[in-house]
Order: structure tokens, then sequence, then C-alpha cells
């Protein structure tokens, strides 16, 4: 998909050491290059939104029979508030539509973008892991919320969402 200056694409084992190197820049646990190997060799789906030609988002997405698990998304730091994890969701949500008839996710209970990001899609928060993830500053330990959309949306955004 091409709009303007952004355009979607799969993710390719070349776009790996680059992806570690951005995953570093947003995430407090964040995906290594062999984490991203990893998951395209068990057949994930990867996606790469490219912004004037550079990697601006990335997500990645398991999907078994007709449920899928949101596993990464992120955008670059210099390029997050403009959309553009919007623009990525809605992409993968239309690709998935029709074969995917739930997609659930996990996110740190202190992560508000992401979950702002989630509930501007419709996703609903359907359960709470108590101390999954390693506290972001090192020590304690933070909540994961489980958050689940279904069905997913016709045009990528459920209603109360703008345009994506
Ligand atoms: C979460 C993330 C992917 C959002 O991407 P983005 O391109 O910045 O998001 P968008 O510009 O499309 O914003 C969509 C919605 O997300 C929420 N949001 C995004 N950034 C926010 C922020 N800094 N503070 C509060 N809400 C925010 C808002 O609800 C926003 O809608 P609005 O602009 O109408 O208020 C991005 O912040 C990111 O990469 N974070 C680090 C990695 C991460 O946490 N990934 C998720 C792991 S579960």
């Amino acid at each position: 998909m091409t709009t303007a200056l952004t355009e979607i694409r799969p993710m390719h084992r070349e776009d790996a050491p680059q992806l570690a190197r951005l995953e570093a820049l947003v995430e407090a646990s964040p995906w290594s290059e062999k984490n991203f190997l990893d998951s395209l060799n068990a057949g994930h789906l990867g996606f790469i939104l490219e912004k004037e030609g550079q990697i601006a988002a990335w997500a990645v997405v398991m999907t078994v029979l007709d449920e899928a698990e949101l596993l990464i998304i992120g955008v670059r730091p210099d390029m997050q508030r403009q959309g553009l994890g919007s623009k990525l969701l809605s992409f993968v949500l239309r690709e998935l539509r029709g074969r995917t008839v739930l997609m659930n996710l996990e996110v740190r209970a202190g992560n508000l973008p992401a979950i702002g990001l989630y509930k501007r899609f419709g996703f609903l928060q359907t359960g709470i892991r108590r101390g999954y993830y390693p506290g972001e500053n090192g020590s304690g330990r933070e909540d994961a919320l489980l958050m689940s959309l279904s069905p997913l949306p016709e045009c990528g955004m459920n209603a109360g969402g703008s345009a994506a």
C-alpha cells in the first residue's frame, strides 16, 4: 500500500539488524535481531511501514487457525504521534480480516500510549497477568493487560476512531 510518502511492505530477514536497533530505542524489553529472525522463521507475519524510504514502524503477528496475536508494534521515536502506528495497525487488521476472527495482545499496564492506540481500534481489556513484565527501571515487576478485538473491524478501525 502506498499513500503519499508512506509504504507498507512485508518484513524481510535483511531488516532484522535495523529493527533490533529501533526496538532498543522504544522498548524496555526489546526484541533482538535473533528474535526477529526466529519469528520470521516460525512463519509469523511481519509488516514494515516505510516513510520517505526509512523504516518508521513495524509489527509482527502470530496467527493460529482463525486467531491472531499481535506480538509487537513499534514506531521510531522521532515519528511517533503522527498516526503511523494507527496506519500500520489498520493495515494489519485489514490484511487479517476474513481469515481471523479474534486478535489478542499483551501490553504493560503503564504503557498508556499503546493502550490508547489499542482502545482507539476497539480492543477491550479481557484480563490481567500480575507481575508479568520486569520493571522498566530494572526493579520490581509490572502487570500485563490482556486485550482482545473481535470481530476485526471492516476498515481497520472501529466506530469512534478517526480515519486510518
Ligand atoms: C504505541 C505506539 C506504537 C503508538 O504509535 P504512534 O504512531 O505514536 O500512534 P498514533 O500517532 O497512531 O496514535 C494513535 C493513538 O495512540 C494513543 N497515543 C499514541 N501516543 C500517545 C502518547 N504519547 N500519549 C498518549 N496516547 C498516545 C492515542 O490514543 C492516539 O490517538 P490520538 O492521537 O487521536 O489521541 C508508539 O507510541 C510506540 O512505538 N511506542 C513504543 C513501543 C510500544 O510501546 N509498543 C507497544 C507494545 S505493546
